[in-house]
């Protein structure tokens, strides 16, 4: 498992505003995770960009991962609802799975994710 010395640099702190959303790259050795900012009510979250139901990224507009209300991070394949704090799947195919979560640190004012 990673930890935070394997952590990059991912975002600012202050950098995404509520109901913003930021992509980013984790890679090791030759593998590569296209992943996920969100900040939903002022805190920060990420997850792996690959939905539950068929594994494709959910982002069919680039970096539009929440429904309109910004309440849910939608697959915009088949309409899935995931909650943001959690990852789990309300409503859609993959009801009751989970995005995979990127755990997050706080290091010298910069937003840091470790491999999943
Ligand atoms: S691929 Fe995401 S809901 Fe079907």
């Amino acid at each position: 498992m990673a930890g935070v010395a394997d952590a990059v640099a991912v975002a600012r702190v202050g950098e995404l505003a509520p109901g913003q959303t930021k992509k980013f790259l984790l890679h090791r050795g030759d593998r590569e995770e296209e992943c996920f900012l969100v900040n939903h009510n002022g805190a920060l979250y990420a997850y792996v960009n690959r939905c539950c139901h068929i594994p494709m990224t959910m982002d069919w507009i680039d970096n539009q991962f929440l429904t309109e209300d910004q309440r849910y991070i939608l697959c915009a394949t088949h309409g899935a609802c995931y909650l943001p704090q959690t990852g789990e799947c309300i409503v859609g195919p993959p009801l009751g799975k989970f995005l995979t979560p990127v755990p997050l640190h706080v290091r010298d004012g910069e937003i840091l994710a470790s491999w999943p």
